[in-house]
């Protein structure tokens, strides 16, 4: 049976990157249900209309329906899951209505779940109450390349973690919640260890300070901040006893290090790098399918929606340390 499929907010990531053409796979929702077999795109929203129609168009079923209005959408529109990437602020009032529809088998929403730890809360009770599954497209979580990241730090492949370092722009909750949740899924429960405020501008009140973290092993993760006027840029760097891992270009790029003897120095070890990997691709594709999957064969999803609420409670707790604490917090 094919899954009625609903969108709201046909934006960049709604459908707009599918059109990017430096964009390589599919970097869209509206792409994913195109492209996956057992889905179908039935309904669009968006009050920008001319993009709805557009998204629709290039993405939708041949019945495709476009509304302004995800109100009106819900309320007329027979649907089984529902993609929101709408903007951050909207996310919690979306999901909170999408989940009254009665026959909803499963969300898929936007990062962040919300904007403060208040409101994830009584999200998380609604969605327990539900019992449908919701999943937060914390991209890196669905990518089979950083899986494997995750896995070589948990088997010891690269032996003790001695120190992660890291870079992000643009908020904490906005983008700041994609390093402390893939932090979160790498090293377990951490918690907030010291906050400073830096040079990088915030994402409206959405403070971009420093943070140390630390794990429960004692390891301490030290995130920069990034001004993104500058450029962009989010890394994270992981030095282990036996490897390195370095997550570049937003996860684009993961180089992998092994030791092996110096052919410079005789009797030291150094760091070579041994792989470079695609970390990304086709992340929206996979984050569709597990969606799908969740609802069809009972899937665990790879990113909950609890997962995201950890990683916000994190950047609100961050954030609380500053002298003028952001909202949310
Ligand atoms: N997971 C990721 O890696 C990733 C990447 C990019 C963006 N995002 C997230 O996706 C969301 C959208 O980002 P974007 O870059 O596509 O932004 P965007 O501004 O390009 O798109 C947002 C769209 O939502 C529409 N919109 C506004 N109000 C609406 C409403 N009431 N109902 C329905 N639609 C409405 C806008 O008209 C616009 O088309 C943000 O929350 C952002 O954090 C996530």
């Amino acid at each position: 049976m094919t899954l009625r499929a609903g969108l709201i907010g046909c934006g960049r990531i709604g459908f707009g990157f599918q059109q990017d053409v430096q964009r390589v796979g599919i970097a869209s929702h509206a792409g994913a249900y195109a492209a996956l077999d057992g889905l179908a795109l039935q309904a669009v929203a968006d009050p920008d209309l001319a993009t709805a129609k557009r998204c629709a168009t290039l993405f939708g079923a041949p019945d495709c329906r476009v509304f302004r209005d995800p109100a009106e959408m819900l309320a007329t529109t027979e649907l089984d899951v529902i993609s929101i990437a709408s903007p951050d602020e909207l996310h919690a009032g979306h999901l909170d209505e999408s989940l009254k529809v009665p026959q909803l088998r499963g969300v898929l929403l936007e990062k962040p779940l919300a904007l403060s730890t208040g409101v994830a809360e009584s999200l998380l009770s609604r969605i327990a109450a539900c019992g449908i599954p919701v999943l937060v497209n914390y991209s890196r979580r669905f990518c089979s390349a950083h899986q494997a990241v995750r896995q070589a730090i948990i088997s010891g492949e690269l032996g003790e973690i001695r120190t992660v370092t890291g870079f992000y722009g643009k908020g904490l909750r906005h983008n700041g919640t994609h390093w402390l949740d893939l932090a979160r899924w790498f090293f377990g429960e951490l918690a907030v260890h010291e906050v400073r405020q830096s040079h990088a501008r915030p994402f409206g009140v959405d403070a971009t300070p420093d943070v140390i973290l630390s794990a429960a092993s004692g390891l301490l993760l030290h995130l920069h901040a990034a001004d993104d006027r500058d450029y962009t840029l989010f890394e994270m760097d992981i030095v282990g006893t036996h490897g390195r891992v370095r997550v570049l270009d937003g996860g684009l790029n993961i180089e992998w290090y092994r030791v092996e003897a110096s052919p410079y120095f005789s009797g030291y070890q150094q760091l070579v790098r041994w792989q470079t990997v695609s970390g990304l691709r086709d992340s929206l594709l996979h984050a569709v399918a597990n969606l799908r999957d969740a609802v069809t064969q009972g899937a665990a999803p790879l990113c909950s929606a609890d997962d995201a609420a950890q990683a916000l409670r994190l950047a609100c707790q961050a954030a609380a340390y500053l002298p003028v604490a952001s909202e949310g917090a």
